[in-house]
C-alpha cells in the first residue's frame, strides 16, 4: 500500500497527520510512505526525520496525491485539495461528519472518506479516538492560555511582600477537554469549580479535586435527558438551563478564570455564560469559551480574537491542538494507525472491514455517494 501525507493547507493548522514514529511502523509493515516536504514541520517533525524512519520525502502535494492509495490528513481536504483527489483513494482524516455540504463534494471525488470524529464511543475504538485525544490537549492549552491572559497568579502564595489569593476557576462541561482543564487548573493551584449536565461528571469532578456545580433535577424528563446518548450530552430543557444559568452566573462572578467546554454534537453550542452574566464578573478576569467555532458557550466570544468586554478578557482561540502541535500530531497519529488496522491488511493490501460497527461509523462517503447523514 502506497501512503500519502501532504502537508495540511488550512492556515493556523500546525499538525500533521503521520510522525516519524507512525511512519517507521506503516514502513515495517510493508507500505509504502510519501510525505510532502515539510509537512511536519510546524509541529518539529524534520523531513530527515520522516525520511530516517523509512518514508519517501516528495516536493509537492500532487506526488502524494498522484501515487498514494491511501491519505492521512488533519482537516477535511479543502477546495484546492479537493481537485487532486481520486476515485477510489481511501482518505482517513477529521472529515466534519456534521458538514452535509462538505460530505457532497468529498463524495463526488470518488474517494473513500472515513471520518474517524464519527467514533462509537466504546472501549473497542477509545485508541482511534481523535475527538477525546485532541480535546484533552484543548482543556490543557485553555488553561495555559488563560493564566496567560490573567494579571495575576494562579496559586496561592504567601511572600515576604504579602499574600497572593488562589484564583478561582469554574469549568463548564467536564467531558474530556473540561476533566483536562480542571486537572490543569488544579495543578497550577486554583481553586476549581465544575458543572456538567451529565450526572456521571459529578464523580469525575470531584475526583479530580474540584466541587460540583449542582444543579438539581426537578422532572423525570430532565434527569432521562441528562443521561445523554452515547456518551454524548442532549439539549437540556428550557428549565434546567434557565436554573443552570443563574447558577452559572453568580459563580462566574465570584470566578477569576471561566473556561467553557460545553458541546451537544451536530448543534449549536449551549449558551452557558450570557452577555449579562459578563457584565457581573470581575475587571480582569478570563473566558476561554472552546466551543467558539460551535457558536460559543458565551455569545460575546469572536473566533481567534480576545475580545475585551469591560475590562474581561473574552478568548475564542479556534483548534486549541494545534497550539501544541508536536503532542498534537503524535496523538493524532497514533489514532489513525490504529485506525488504519481496520482498513489495511498486515500484508499491507487493502482490507476495508465493512462489517466492523467503528468503520461502518466512521465511512462517510464510498463510489460517490455520502453513506451516513447525520
Ligand atoms: P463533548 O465535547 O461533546 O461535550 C463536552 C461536555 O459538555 C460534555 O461532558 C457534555 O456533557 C457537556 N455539556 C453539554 N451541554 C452542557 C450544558 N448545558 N451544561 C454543562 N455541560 C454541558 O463531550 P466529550 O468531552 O467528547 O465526551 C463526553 C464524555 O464521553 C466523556 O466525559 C467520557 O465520559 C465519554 N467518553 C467515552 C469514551 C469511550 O468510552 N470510548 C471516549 C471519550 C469520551
Amino acid at each position: 500500500m502506497k501512503i500519502g501525507i501532504p502537508a495540511e493547507t488550512r492556515p493556523g493548522e500546525t499538525r500533521v497527520a503521520a510522525t516519524p514514529e507512525t511512519v517507521k511502523k506503516m514502513s515495517a509493515g510493508g507500505n509504502q510512505v510519501l510525505v510532502q516536504a515539510g509537512a511536519g514541520q510546524r509541529a518539529s517533525y524534520t523531513d530527515e526525520a520522516y525520511a530516517a524512519a523509512g518514508a519517501t520525502v516528495v516536493s509537492d502535494a500532487a506526488q502524494v496525491y498522484g501515487q498514494a492509495e491511501l491519505i492521512l490528513k488533519v482537516q477535511a481536504p479543502d477546495a484546492g485539495e479537493l481537485p487532486q483527489l481520486r476515485p477510489g483513494q481511501i482518505l482517513l482524516g477529521m472529515l466534519n461528519p456534521f458538514d452535509a455540504d462538505g460530505l457532497e463534494k468529498l463524495a463526488a471525488t470518488g474517494v473513500t472518506g472515513f471520518a474517524l470524529e464519527a467514533a462509537p464511543r466504546i472501549t473497542r475504538a477509545q485508541s482511534l479516538d481523535v475527538l477525546s485525544s485532541q480535546a484533552n490537549i484543548a482543556g490543557y492549552k485553555a488553561v495555559i492560555v488563560a493564566a496567560d491572559h490573567y494579571g495575576r497568579f494562579m496559586p496561592m502564595l504567601m511572600t515576604a511582600a504579602g499574600t497572593v489569593k488562589a484564583a478561582r476557576v469554574v469549568v463548564l462541561g467536564a467531558g474530556v477537554a473540561g476533566l483536562q482543564a480542571i486537572a490543569t487548573a488544579k495543578r497550577l493551584g486554583a481553586v476549581v469549580e465544575a458543572s456538567d449536565v451529565r450526572p456521571a461528571a459529578k464523580e469525575q469532578i470531584e475526583s479530580l479535586g474540584a466541587k460540583f456545580i449542582d444543579v438539581p433535577f426537578e422532572t423525570d424528563e430532565e434527569r432521562e435527558i441528562a443521561q445523554g446518548t452515547g456518551g454524548y450530552a442532549r439539549p437540556m430543557p428550557a428549565a434546567w438551563m434557565a436554573r443552570q444559568a443563574a447558577l452559572v452566573a453568580e459563580r462566574c462572578k465570584q470566578a477569576d478564570i471561566v473556561i467553557t467546554t460545553a458541546l451537544i454534537p451536530g448543534r449549536p453550542a449551549p449558551v452557558l455564560v450570557s452577555e449579562e452574566t459578563v457584565a457581573g464578573m470581575k475587571p480582569g478576569s478570563v473566558i476561554v469559551d472552546l466551543a467558539v467555532e460551535r457558536g460559543g458557550n458565551c455569545p460575546l466570544s469572536r473566533p481567534d480574537e480576545v475580545v475585551d468586554a469591560n475590562g474581561v478578557k473574552i478568548v475564542g482561540y479556534t483548534n486549541l491542538a494545534a497550539r501544541v502541535a508536536t503532542d498534537a500530531s503524535a496523538l493524532y497519529a497514533r489514532n489513525l494507525l490504529d485506525f488504519m488496522k481496520l482498513v489495511v491488511a498486515k500484508d499491507g493490501a487493502l482490507d476495508i472491514q465493512r462489517e466492523d460497527e467503528i468503520v461502518a461509523a466512521c465511512m462517510v462517503c464510498d463510489a460517490q455517494r455520502v453513506l451516513r447523514s447525520r
